[in-house]
């Protein structure tokens, strides 16, 4: 057996280097000794793209673009077709474990700083496969057909209307197909949910991938473990992928499909926030649903937008606010990677930074009251202020330096006030503004009085912990 096996893998050998490939990404790829529990989510989103990209095969097989036939078509998959109940629902929860896995595998990115040391372009193939899988979403969420399908996705686009001098008309139609939302837009959203947007986001994994292996993972130490070989060349901190590494993936993967099964088999709609009520009702375009909200996933950014009274503002903000994320490995030039080693303060400022993101992804999903607009404007405040912040921390500063740009911070948040001045919410708006005062208080001059910022010395080998 084992003979006739080398025999088969010589024979491909032959003509595929497929052992090479095999050593070179698996059993001669040598990973840090010391990935923790945030190492997890790679492998993971590379199991849930697995997940949808199957489940969206079967769902495609029964599944009819057409406007009067697209609701029906799920209903039928749900009732009729063998486990078709259990497609729809793994392919409708993977989209919203798929977010979850990749927010947490950006989260670990930031960190541990896995975009420094020549590891810009993985983060930047990284952004680039969250926003295919954002459009991917966006998509996918208008084939069923149901009013909010349909009332999302006329919004959404409507937003590309706010760009001036009639090109953002233009551009609404052209994506559209027609003057609303209709059989011409299911169609090519279809076209690019099921052949083209896969594809993008496939090759942008293995290009991903090969820009990790390219320099090598980073580690919850940050220390570079190609800088310390052994005389046979391999890093004295790594050890081979495979096995040690499949079998700690694998056995993260085993708990991910268990709680996947759960929510799957016991609560796939999950209260309304992987699947919300509305869409259990076919799209109809003569009545406008009470509220319409995107899902969980888009709420951080649609807060952002809904916060600001302007629509072009709000599209702008909503636009930089991503862009904020592409540019995070210039902004943070920190030499220390690690969050470990970084300061207090740089830590008390991550936390914050990933409250503020939840608080604006629950504010993203409210109907807008005076205070939760106001929140979100703070909020908002709140979420590009870290990324200020950050390149402040990102180098060795003159006391000078916090100085000024606090000032600068509170003119332009006190200009921001002014602009939007609105007498009923006086009392309200001067309350919050302690918000963000607090925040940079705290964050531009407690580092020149106090030694709150200073990083702790990074070992040069791996610590386990
Ligand atoms: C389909 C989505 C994605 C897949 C399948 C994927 C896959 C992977 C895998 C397998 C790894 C190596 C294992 C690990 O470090 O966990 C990795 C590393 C990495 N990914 Fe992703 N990724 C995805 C999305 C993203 C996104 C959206 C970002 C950020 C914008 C990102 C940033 C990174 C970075 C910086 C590393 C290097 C980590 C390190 O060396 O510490 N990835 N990715």
């Amino acid at each position: 057996m084992k003979m006739m096996w080398c025999g088969l893998v010589g024979w491909i050998d032959d003509r595929f280097p497929l052992t090479e490939l095999w050593n070179e990404h698996l059993a001669k790829y040598y990973a840090p000794k010391n990935f923790n529990f945030w190492y997890y989510f790679g492998s993971l989103a590379i199991l849930v793209l697995v997940i949808q990209l199957l489940s969206g095969i079967w769902l495609a097989m029964s599944y009819k673009p057409a406007a009067d036939l697209a609701f029906g078509s799920v209903e039928y998959i749900m009732r009729e077709v063998n486990w078709g109940w259990l497609i729809r629902y793994m392919h409708s929860t993977g989209a919203s474990f798929f977010f979850i896995v990749v927010y947490l595998h950006m989260f670990r990115g930031l960190i541990y700083g896995s975009y420094k040391g020549k590891r810009e372009l993985i983060w930047l193939l990284g952004m680039g496969i969250y926003l295919v899988l954002m459009a991917e979403a966006f998509m996918g969420y208008l084939l069923p057909w149901g009013q909010m399908s349909f009332w999302g996705a006329q919004v959404i686009i409507s937003l590309f209307g706010a760009i001036p001098f009639g090109i953002g008309d233009a551009l609404a139609l052209w994506i559209r197909g027609d003057y609303v939302v209709s059989d011409a837009t299911l169609n090519r959203f279809f076209a690019l949910h099921v052949v083209a947007l896969p594809l993008a986001l496939l090759g942008l994994v293995v290009f991903h991938i090969m820009a990790l292996h390219q320099i090598g993972s980073n580690n919850p130490d940050g220390v570079e473990i190609k800088s310390n070989k052994d005389e046979d060349g391999i890093p004295r901190d790594g050890i081979p992928f495979h096995p040690y590494y499949t079998v700690k993936d694998l056995k993260g993967a085993v708990v991910f499909l268990f709680l996947f099964a759960i929510v799957v088999f016991f609560i796939p709609e999950f209260g309304g926030w992987f699947l919300e009520s509305d869409n259990f009702e076919p799209a109809n375009p003569l009545k406008t649903p009470a509220h319409i909200v995107p899902l969980w996933y888009f709420t951080p950014f649609y807060a952002i937008l809904r916060a600001i009274p302007n629509k072009l503002t709000g599209v702008i903000a909503m636009g930089l606010a991503i862009f904020m994320l592409f540019v995070l490995p210039w902004l943070d030039r920190h030499p220390v990677k690690s969050i470990r080693y970084r300061s207090a303060l740089f830590k008390l400022l991550v936390m914050l930074f990933a409250v503020t993101f939840v608080v604006l992804g629950y504010l993203g999903t409210r109907v807008p009251t005076a205070l939760y607009s106001e929140l979100g404007i703070r909020m908002g405040e709140l979420y590009f202020s870290f990324f200020i912040i950050m390149w402040v921390y990102g180098q060795d500063r003159r006391p000078a330096f916090y100085f000024n740009t606090f000032l600068v911070v509170l003119v332009a948040l006190l200009c921001i006030d002014w602009i939007r001045y609105d007498p009923s919410k006086g009392a309200l708006m001067w309350k919050s503004l302690l918000m963000p005062l607090v925040y940079h208080v705290v964050f531009l001059l407690a580092p020149v009085f106090t030694s709150l910022n200073e990083s702790r010395p990074v070992p040069e080998r791996v610590v386990f912990k």
